[in-house]
């Protein structure tokens, strides 16, 4: 595609000022990731301080918190330490506090400012002004008019940095803030608290309040920089370039500024009509994929299946370029068919005997030996139970691999359960202070390495409860354990060699000829997102091993989203009988059921997000004209 990713700056443009972005009313800039897009805006930042120095002045700059800055914030400490950046005139304001805070609470947006810039930096602890969460309610207005005045005494904001919630908040300005609105304090919107929850261990931790800058306060900044990272943003972001200024996305203010800019990477600016839909905006170069993905879209967008579109279809809908490089509609009807038909498929590690010329998997050799990679134990039959089902049946060598213990998504009560009903046998010392630990802990505690363990057997042995009701034997079934996810708390450590090499082994191990992975790309920090850069990263290095030349690796989606449609490569349909299959493995895992603990915004247990999801499929197939099954898993190959 034409359109520019990895752009050279993020220096300010007017926006909609060209043919593809004309629906778009703020500028922005698209980075293949996070990182290179975080790397600019250091440089932006740090290039700003830097001639503030040079003129003897003050560099006023207005802070976020959140996952977004992490990086730009880790890269402003690497050129203050290798490069010799100094902060000795910068003066900061953050944006927000929860209300009530203490500032040593982990929680805090103060500890949080610390942990990541200032305590690294050689900034006047003077200079950093943070909303106090701690100031009484009856001084709470007075304070806020202070803060604003601060800042206005500073010389006001230079540059203000800014994330974006799924609500469109920026500070913490929820739907409804007015245009002029000035530091304040403000009642939470409920998603801003569900996002919150995880950090604060259950959504009934979160604060409800909280003081922030206003919108008025952040528009006045002379330069603004908006961060958006992953496809959770990707719908808000679009919302903001292109939707219509309204206080119920406050972000839409910005659209009025002289000089924001937003820097997203691919998957937050997936939605924007140039990246998603480029034919309604521009010429296009009509790849096969781009052709697939528009036919797909106008079938769904037009309510007809695919072989009944007409030539008026396209052209009403930007398509006649494509048109008139073709003979007619129809050819492009039956080719997009054909390629929607060829990913359907009974036999997921290929149908023995048969030509498979078009069919997504290899026929040969005939029985394969499979690796399913599980994030946490319980994605494998959540995310592809029917297909995990398949291949047992068809006679496949099916390993499990589950790459985390998932302990800490077990409930203390679990754990306690476990211990006491242990120790109602013989009473012995472990379990004595298994209990112990649990009753004695608070809500800071992380769990004691003991509970930890207990909590990630009892993952184990409801693992084993649904692969053996898959009919595969407990040594086909392999827990990793992978030492980036045990910290004990929501924060992982990064990914490491040791993870890698843990990787690398059981492949080794297996040989295998298909690998099944979690393709989760959702959540930037996600263990999800960690588990699949674990298994690139070993693909990587494993890439040379002649058995890898037979290897094929196809990415699930774990319980959240599903791959959209054009971009499936393998359909593997279900049975209503099936889909009651999957429902019972699902079921062994009982501690992931009735509101898990990281249960989010959708209260939906996972068995029924699963079904939904699959049907969901099945009927999109359907709409597009193909055969009707009761559910479908999806899956995309990665080629290494
Ligand atoms: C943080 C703030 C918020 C966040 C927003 C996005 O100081 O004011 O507006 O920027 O909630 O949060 P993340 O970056 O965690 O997705």
């Amino acid at each position: 595609m034409e359109v520019a990713i990895e752009p050279k700056s993020i220096q300010y443009q007017p926006a909609g000022q060209f043919e593809d972005t004309r629906f778009e009313k703020i500028h922005n800039v698209i980075f293949n990731d996070s990182k290179t897009g975080s790397l600019e805006v250091a440089k932006e930042i740090a290039k700003l301080i830097r001639k503030k120095q040079e003129a003897g002045k003050k560099c006023v700059l207005g802070l976020a918190t959140g996952s977004s800055p992490i990086k730009v914030y880790e890269e402003l400490v690497r050129m203050h330490k290798e490069e010799g950046l100094s902060f000795k005139n910068v003066v900061t304001f953050n944006l927000d506090e929860y209300y009530p805070m203490e500032r040593n609470n982990i929680q805090s947006y103060h500890y949080f400012m610390h942990q990541h810039l200032f305590d690294h930096i050689d900034i006047d602890p003077a200079n950093v002004n943070i909303p106090d969460g701690t100031v009484p309610s009856d001084k709470l207005q007075k304070y806020c008019r202070s803060y604003e005045s601060q800042i206005e005494k500073a010389g006001g904001l230079d540059f203000q940095l800014l994330g974006i919630g799924r609500t469109g908040h920026i500070g913490f300005n929820e739907p409804g803030s007015h245009f002029n609105s000035a530091t304040r304090d403000i009642t939470l919107d409920h998603i801003t608290r569900v996002d919150a929850a995880p950090a604060f261990k259950g959504l009934e931790n979160v604060p409800r309040k909280a003081v922030t800058m206003g919108i008025g306060t952040i528009r006045k900044a002379k330069r603004i920089v908006l961060l958006a990272w992953g496809q959770n943003k990707s719908e808000i972001v679009r919302d903001t370039i292109e939707g219509e200024i309204s206080p119920e996305v406050p972000a839409t203010y910005l659209q009025e500024h002289s000089n924001a800019t937003f820097v997203l990477d691919k998957e937050a600016a997936a939605h924007l009509t140039r990246i998603d839909t480029p034919w309604l905006v521009r010429t296009c170069d009509w790849t096969q994929d781009l052709t697939h993905k528009a036919v797909v879209w106008l079938s769904l967008q037009k309510e007809k299946p695919v072989l009944q579109l007409t030539d008026k279809d396209y052209n009403d809908s930007g398509m006649s370029d494509l048109l008139s490089t073709e003979q007619s509609s129809y050819e492009i009807n039956i080719r997009t068919f054909n390629r929607l038909q060829h990913t359907i498929t009974g036999w997921p590690g290929g149908k023995p005997n048969a030509d498979d010329t078009n069919r997504p998997e290899r026929a040969t050799p005939e029985k394969k030996r499979v690796i399913i990679f599980s994030p946490h134990p319980d994605d494998d039959v959540i995310s592809m139970g029917g297909t995990f089902d398949r291949l047992v049946s068809q006679g496949h060598e099916v390993h499990i691999v589950y790459q985390t213990s998932g302990n800490i998504a077990v409930a203390d009560h679990e754990a306690l359960k476990i211990a006491e009903v242990a120790n109602s046998i013989t009473k012995t010392d472990i379990f004595s202070k298994v209990i112990e630990d649990l009753n004695g802990k608070t809500e800071e505690d992380f769990d004691s390495e003991l509970v930890r363990k207990i909590k990630g057997n009892i993952r184990r042995s409801e693992s084993y409860g649904a692969t053996r009701y898959m009919g595969i034997p407990d040594s086909q079934v392999h827990f990793l354990d992978l030492p980036f996810y045990e910290t004990g708390a929501i924060r992982k450590k990064p990914l490491g060699e040791d993870d890698i090499k843990i990787m690398n082994d059981i492949i080794e191990e297996i040989k295998p000829h298909q690998i099944y992975a979690a393709g989760d790309l959702a959540d930037p920090h996600g263990t999800h997102r960690v588990c699949l850069e674990a298994l690139f990263a070993s693909l990587k290095e494993l890439k040379a091993k002649p058995f890898m030349d037979d290897c094929w690796v196809w990415l699930y989606r774990g319980a959240w989203h599903e791959w959209e449609i054009h971009e499936i490569e393998m359909a593997v349909p279900m049975s209503p009988a099936q889909v009651l299959r999957k429902r019972k493995a699902i079921f062994y895992h009982q501690t992931q059921k009735d509101g898990v603990m990281f249960q989010g915004e959708d209260l939906r247990e996972f068995w029924v997000r699963a079904e939904d999801r699959n049907k969901e499929t099945a009927q999109k197939y359907q709409a597009l004209g193909l055969a009707s099954y009761a559910a479908m898993e999806a899956f995309v190959r990665y080629h290494y």
